[in-house]
């Protein structure tokens, strides 16, 4: 139990941290640049080139930083930590930012705007694209890691993580909204 528990975290945290840094550093020219789909933003002043950029670097920084670390604690723990092949390094991380931008796309079409909450959209967008890229990209490896136990713990544990990290991004004022 404890062992599906750090895989499925040590195997989303490339595509955990994306979101965060595009907080930080997102800004700048949109990807939409401005235009609409009828009377709406496609996506929104909120999905930047440089958000999308910055956060998936971080998130595949993050992924080389982990292959680094693994041996070590795979070794100290006995728990079987993946080490990301290239096309996850990239994948999750990427995924992640697009399932963001379909989301974005999504609030726009039913009329919400930016900064309005979706839930569970909000929450699981992110980790649904990272997969499928993943599972795209590199299916061998995803079907090795991602078991059903370690999926059903991804499921579980994201949206109480998404909710947490934002919370922290708007009391320390990095944040407009609390989601
Ligand atoms: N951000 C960005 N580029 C991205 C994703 C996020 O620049 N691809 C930045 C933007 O400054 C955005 C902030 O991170 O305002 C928070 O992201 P998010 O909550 O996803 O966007 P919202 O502003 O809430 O817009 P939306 O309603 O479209 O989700
Ligand atoms: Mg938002």
């Amino acid at each position: 139990m404890y062992q599906v528990v750090v895989v499925a975290l040590w195997a989303m945290l490339p595509a955990y941290l994306p979101n965060s840094a595009a907080v930080l550093g997102g800004g700048g020219k949109p990807i939409d640049g401005g235009r609409r789909l009828g009377q709406r933003r496609i996506l929104g002043d909120g999905k930047t080139w440089r958000g999308t950029a910055v956060g998936t670097a971080a998130g595949a920084v993050l992924a080389l930083a982990l292959n680094l670390a693994q041996p070590t604690v795979a070794g100290m723990s006995s728990v079987d930590v993946p080490r990301f092949p290239p096309a996850a390094v990239l994948s999750l991380p990427f995924g992640a930012m697009l399932g963001d931008i379909v989301a974005s796309f999504l609030k726009r079409r039913t009329g919400k705007e930016r900064g309005a909450a979706f839930p569970l959209v909000d929450q699981l967008d992110f980790v649904v694209v990272a997969l499928l890229l993943t599972f795209a990209g590199s299916p061998d490896w995803f079907l090795t890691h991602f078991t059903p136990p370690v999926l059903f713990v991804v499921v579980l544990t994201t949206p109480l993580i998404h909710v947490f990290s934002n919370v922290t991004a708007y009391v320390l004022d990095l944040k407009s909204e609390p989601w």
